[in-house]
């Protein structure tokens, strides 16, 4: 007879490089399952997912996909995208006026686009210079890679804006390129040609490559910002633009985003044959949705123009609520779903938006999250949910805050 023995699983080790690994947005969202579980209602303004709220689909970028898998597209495709997805991409730019384009790739979310162009650059203790707060994404790839953060401020005394002079002296030895996200996420700031200006030039002096976010570039509802590429202006520099069809044409469960890599061949080349590279070791983005972009970019429009007016209310009720609610200060956003007001309490962000979650069941993120100045507080709102979920939902922050901190 055999004597069962416990023995000791020793438990499997995560790299330590993933400790630096986070992802605010969804971290927040396991405690919300919880709070959920006990029976309560949630308000979620949480999470920038156009089709979790009343922003449907456009029906012919659905007809073209189901076209595409009825016709047998359900294989692998070509590595860097599906020949006529990619020619939309590129006449899109070209419209545009993007110059200087040495290589369009789709891929499975600008995310994917991200990682890979970051992947293919950095070597472990190089940095690139990262907006301060960022969308974490970034960060989490960056950490994966061992590099080092390096991040510049977003100005909020100016409107958000990149602070150059702080970009500037930043830059060091391991810096290889410098990001921005424009129309901003978490901060809803639409940056002017004057600032892009400023930063094509601090990379053209600094040898330095550019990456461009600009995945909310259609979604602009402020009648005086008006979205400029900075690859448009700068068509000198090495530059790569990411975008895709997540948030402009609500599909973001697809998985179809791309970068638009712009610059002088003999400069950027070499670097891209590393990114193809990757890109080719992957296989492909998803096949049958690749069929989305060409009707995307080429067909009807129109729903742009519910979209931003449904934005451009929600946003201007968030900054009317702000205005009249004591500890909070709101910088109005311009472009994409967000908000991200300061809050003047006497504790930090995370318990802040715990307790809110806990108390009166309205999930927002926490700033720190994102990255902010040390001493400050913030919370990022998602201004797509209907008005009367963010009435309902700043109302009850209101009476939280007036509870806890009276
Ligand atoms: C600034 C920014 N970049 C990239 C992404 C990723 O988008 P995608 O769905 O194209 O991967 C997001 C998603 O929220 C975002 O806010």
């Amino acid at each position: 007879m055999s004597t069962l023995t416990t023995k000791q699983v020793p438990s499997v080790l995560a790299a330590s490089r993933m400790a630096n690994v986070r992802y605010a947005i969804r971290d927040l969202a396991v405690l919300a399952d919880e709070v959920a579980a006990q029976g309560h209602k949630i308000l979620y303004c949480n999470i920038g997912d156009p089709c979790k709220y009343d922003f449907p689909t456009p029906p012919h970028m659905i007809e073209a996909v189901q076209k595409a898998m009825a016709d047998g597209y359900n294989g692998y495709c070509e590595s860097l995208g599906i020949k006529h997805a990619v020619e939309a991409i590129r006449n899109e730019a070209e419209r545009d006026g993007f110059h200087n384009i040495q290589s369009i790739f789709v891929c499975y979310g600008s995310g994917e686009a991200i990682d890979s162009c970051l992947t293919a650059l950095i070597n472990p203790g190089d940095n690139i210079l990262t907006p301060n707060p960022e969308y974490p994404l970034y960060g989490a790839v960056l950490a994966k890679l061992s590099a080092e953060m390096n991040a510049y401020d977003l100005d909020e005394s100016n409107g958000w804006q990149p602070d150059i002079a702080d970009m500037e002296r930043r830059i060091n030895a391991r810096t290889r390129a410098i990001l921005l996200i424009n129309p901003n996420n978490p901060t809803g700031a639409v940056y002017s040609r004057e600032t892009l200006e400023k930063i094509a030039d601090l990379a053209r002096r600094h040898n330095l490559l550019l990456f461009s976010d600009e995945i909310y570039n259609k979604l602009i509802f402020d009648e005086t910002a008006k979205h400029v590429s900075i690859a448009t202006l700068a068509p000198d520099v090495p530059c790569v633009t990411f975008n895709g069809l997540s948030k402009a044409y609500l599909v973001p469960g697809w998985r179809i985003g791309w970068g638009i890599a712009t610059g002088p061949a003999d400069q950027i080349n070499p670097y891209l044959e590393s990114v193809h590279r990757l890109l080719r070791a992957r296989l492909c983005a998803p096949h049958a949705f690749q069929f989305a972009i060409k009707p995307a970019l080429e067909g009807p429009q129109d729903h742009l123009q519910w979209v931003n007016a449904k934005l451009r209310s929600r946003a201007k009720l968030t900054v009317d609520w702000a205005a009249k609610t004591p500890r909070v200060k709101l910088v109005a956003p311009k472009g994409a779903f967000y908000a991200h007001p300061s809050l003047d309490i006497p504790e930090d962000d995370l318990t802040f938006v715990s307790e809110l979650l806990r108390k009166k069941y309205v999930l927002l993120v926490h700033g720190s999250g994102f990255g902010q100045k040390p001493g400050t507080k913030h919370a990022r709102i998602v201004t797509l949910p209907q008005e009367d979920v963010l009435t309902n939902a700043y109302a009850k922050i209101s009476e939280f805050m007036q509870e806890r901190y009276r």
